[in-house]
């Protein structure tokens, strides 16, 4: 069983990664009204990524024999200045998280609680990819600046990104 603290502490995760779910959804859509298929696609995809994350969180808590809360989600933000702005946005979402998993991190440590310890070392790992990908997106937005040519550039080159694979247990 897990501690209150702990359970407390990952089921409010579980929104954490849920708002993030729906903070990307609704970039992906403010993308496809604004004619960057692109970069709809790869925010999609990181929707579907927040998704895989919130699952993880969701069959750990069941699998430690507590009990799976769900709170509310607040609406997103609908409309950006620029894509650059919109990615921007992301990158600081993404280094709240990595704040939220260093926190969780801590107090299986205070709590002695091993098995949360080794679990979310997964997300230790995987907060590191999540800011360098986003990154590198905010670091292209900078250079290319308001080109139009970039921007249809650099939107066919985010088109690429598949949906991420389902974890394998
Ligand atoms: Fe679930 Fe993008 O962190």
């Amino acid at each position: 069983m897990l501690s209150k603290k702990m359970l407390t502490a990952l089921n409010d995760q579980i929104q954490h990664e849920l708002e993030s779910a729906y903070i990307y959804l609704a970039m992906s859509a403010y993308f496809q009204a604004n004619n960057y298929p692109g970069f709809a696609q790869w925010m999609r995809a990181q929707y579907e990524e927040e998704l895989i994350h919130t699952f993880r969180f969701y069959d750990f808590i069941h699998s430690r024999g507590s009990r799976v809360t769900l709170q509310a989600i607040p609406a997103p933000p609908a409309d950006y200045n620029s894509p650059l702005a919109a990615f921007e946005n992301a990158l600081a979402h993404e280094e709240k998280i990595t704040g939220d998993i260093n926190r969780l991190y801590k107090l299986a440590i205070e709590e002695n609680d091993y098995p949360s310890l080794s679990f979310l070392q997964w997300f230790i790992d995987e907060q590191v990819e999540e800011e360098e990908n986003v990154g590198a997106v905010v670091e292209d937005l900078k250079r290319i600046g308001g080109s139009e040519q970039g921007l249809l550039m650099l939107d066919r080159e985010l088109s690429q990104r598949q949906s991420p694979a389902a974890p394998v247990e």
